[in-house]
């Protein structure tokens, strides 16, 4: 076997994991991190550089000779990283930039899922505060309502509306003030969908599919799934509304007509596919699609995987699976965000972070580090997420029960996380 020298693109949790695990695998011989963070510095060589400049990274890929990129993060991808390295023929794994509107645009991505069948909540895209509002005064739908900003807003471009005055000042606030900049120039509203939400992850091709299980995440920043939403606060895998029955179904109704229908026009799909589901009386919906891994989903899925994941990220950037399959581990796998005071408004940096050792050397106990940067021997909290505190086991409720363990070693201050993480795996 040929081993490879890998560019990872991003700096937190998520690409944390994929270093952790590329660096096991015997076809990897060097791992180049941009910008990367204090914890990946361990495995892989850091370069700072803005992970979300296309063109600062095919100059990284052609200065140290990298064999094969990997993109962590939504920002390069809708910003044609994967075009740009494809024009200097450098082999990526990640969309590009049509295929990732899957997820940049949120009315292609319904307008896509409409044309082609894929089961999702019943809406309408609005190209101007006045259509919105005499939309949403028709009666057309009913309330709570959901409203969606067009463009990527950092997981915040989303609100539920209880009643029709509420739902007209949160189109004011994305249409006219522009509360989200010009992500918000578009709308989408949508039906309420009701039932249990549950993240599913595809390795694409452009042609095949390989299922990479189910996770669920914890949004919210509070127990109970209270206070403002974040980038996610925890998630634990696999998810327990996932059967095989159900990923079959997901397989066969939604991830294959999406690289059907996205072959078919003209922007064949290579990467991970993200999809965000509501398991609803009717079945599996789709709340949307993220073209990447999420994060920290990544960091309790990716570690399950047996066997060299490098492999078959570089046959599906290639565009030939072959007919590779995945096998995992079969744990469950509990990862609990460490993050600063104060997040996910503004928050702190800089403050020491004690513990990690002990932590680390629990059995069965992974910390990827999400924000975090060397200061001295210290390492010191960079970020608002700082650290995914993960751990394996046979079963939900050893795995909590080791994570916060190894939660319970680990300070700085103002520190803050849930305690509920994986707590709904055993309802
Ligand atoms: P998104 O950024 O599209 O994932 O939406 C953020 C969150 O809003 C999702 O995780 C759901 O909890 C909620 N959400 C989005 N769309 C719907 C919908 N149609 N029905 C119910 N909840 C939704
Ligand atoms: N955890 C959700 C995301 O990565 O978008």
């Amino acid at each position: 076997m040929t081993s490879s020298r890998v560019l990872v693109v991003g700096s937190g949790g998520r690409e944390h994991a994929l270093v952790w695990k590329l660096a096991s695998e015997r076809g990897v011989s060097d791992i180049v991190c941009a910008p990367g963070n204090a914890g990946i510095s361990r495995l892989a060589r850091c370069i700072p550089v803005d992970p979300a400049d296309p063109h600062a990274l095919v100059a990284i890929a052609q200065r140290e000779e990298l064999d094969f990129t990997i993109v962590g993060p939504e920002l390069p991808l809708s910003r044609g990283v994967a075009d740009v390295f494809a024009d200097e023929g450098l082999l990526l794994f990640g969309p590009t930039q049509r295929a990732a509107r899957l997820e940049s645009s949120k009315v292609f991505a319904k307008e896509f899922m409409q044309r082609n069948g894929v089961p999702t909540a019943r809406y309408r895209a609005c190209d101007s505060a006045a259509e919105a509002v005499a939309i949403l005064r028709s009666g057309e739908f009913s309330f709570p309502v959901v409203l969606k900003a067009d463009g990527l807003a950092a997981g915040k471009g989303v609100v539920i509306s209880p009643d029709l005055g509420d739902a007209e000042s949160q189109v004011h606030a994305m249409m006219v003030d522009k509360r989200f900049g010009q992500a918000g120039a578009r709308t989408v509203i949508e039906e309420l969908l009701v039932g249990r939400e549950a993240s599913f992850f595809a390795l694409c091709d452009g042609t095949r599919a390989i299922p990479l299980g189910s996770a669920e995440d914890h949004k919210r920043a509070l127990d109970g799934d209270a206070g403002p939403n974040t980038g996610g606060m925890g998630a634990y895998a696999p998810s327990s509304l996932f059967d095989a029955a159900t990923e079959a179904a997901v397989m066969r109704d939604i991830v294959q007509p999406v690289l059907d229908g996205m072959r078919n026009e003209g922007s064949e799909f290579r990467g991970f596919l993200f999809v965000g589901l509501m398991l609803t009386a009717d079945g599996p919906k789709v709340i949307e699609f993220n073209v990447r891994f999420g994060d920290p989903e990544a960091q309790v899925v990716l570690p399950t995987i047996a066997g060299d994941l490098s492999v078959l990220l570089m046959s599906a950037a290639a565009g030939d699976l072959g007919s590779a399959r995945v096998t995992t581990t079969g744990n469950c796998r509990v990862g609990v965000v460490l993050a600063s005071g104060g997040y996910p408004d503004t928050y702190d940096t800089g403050k020491v972070i004690r513990g990690l050792e002990a932590a680390e050397a629990l059995p069965d106990v992974n910390i990827f580090h999400s924000g975090t940067a060397k200061r001295g021997t210290d390492i010191v909290s960079n970020g608002g997420r700082v650290l995914t505190v993960v751990a394996s086991a046979a079963d939900y409720r050893s795995a909590i029960s080791r994570a916060y363990e190894a939660v319970g070693k680990i300070s700085f201050e103002h520190m803050h996380y849930r305690k509920d993480i994986g707590a709904k795996a055993l309802t």
